[in-house]
């Protein structure tokens, strides 16, 4: 039995007393520990938000790591420096990165590789547009997407990391995918693991993130092969956040 994780990625918004605020909603409205749980701030926020999870169940993640390990790499945030604060999780290949700064199938398994190298958990996102969906190039899309860490890092590194499925189309939009549009492509993403390691396939998290709301998480967490959410908007209200949890 997989345990589910809910994410939230709380993306360039916020300041300082709103995401001290948030956290420690969080922290007080978690009611049970059968799901792990974990957000994503600003890294300026990290450090303020470590002190706020102390001994709680809730984790925190960054929303990017540098794809080198360190030097002249002028506002990059290097996978030792999120370990030296404690980061469990790291966001790798987010789609808002990848379409406007430039982050290509290389560059996101150079980072998933920098995360695990730290022992930080990479959370790897992939997904289509919605051309590439009419297309009917989705599996494909997420073929490559999955390839190029997979050919970098190696199938045995799926041990340790976290999938999040995230149709372009569905972030920030309103438009979620239909439950069974997202299991489809979770359970193909499963089976592309499979062929490679049958034992990682069936512990891998593979999360789904587009437009997740409390009205439509249970509906997409009810699925065989979706292991809980990334969620941007609704994760910078706790009590939607907390929702979205509990509908483990
Ligand atoms: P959304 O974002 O929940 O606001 O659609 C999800 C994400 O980008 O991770």
């Amino acid at each position: 039995m997989r345990r589910s994780l809910v994410v939230g990625n709380w993306k360039m918004n916020g300041t300082l007393a709103s995401a001290k605020s948030l956290a420690e909603a969080i922290v007080s409205g978690i009611e049970n520990t059968n799901a792990d749980i974990a957000v994503c701030p600003p890294f300026v926020y990290l450090r303020d938000i470590d002190q706020i999870l102390q001994g709680s169940h809730l984790k925190f993640g960054s929303q990017n790591v540098a794809d080198q390990e360190s030097g002249a790499y002028t506002g990059e945030i290097s996978a030792s420096m999120l370990k030296d604060i404690n980061c469990t999780y790291a966001i790798v290949g987010h789609s808002e990165r990848r379409s406007y700064y430039g982050d290509t199938n290389e560059s996101v398994a150079e980072r998933f590789s920098q995360a695990l190298s730290q022992g930080i958990i990479p959370i790897l996102c992939v997904g289509e547009t919605l051309e590439q969906r009419e297309q009917e190039k989705t599996f494909q899309v997420v073929d490559a997407q999955l390839d190029a860490v997979i050919n970098l890092a190696g199938i045995a590194s799926f041990e340790k990391a976290v999938i999040a499925y995230e149709p372009v189309w569905a972030i920030g939009t309103g438009k979620t995918a239909s439950d069974e549009q997202a299991q489809e492509v979770h359970q193909y993403i499963r089976q592309q693991i499979a062929k490679r390691d049958q034992s990682i396939a069936d512990k891998i998290q593979i999360l789904y993130g587009g437009s997740v709301k409390p009205d439509n998480a249970k509906g997409l967490f009810a699925m065989a092969d979706i292991d809980g959410g990334l969620i941007g908007g609704a994760s910078l209200d706790a009590e939607s956040f907390l929702k979205i949890y509990n509908s483990i």
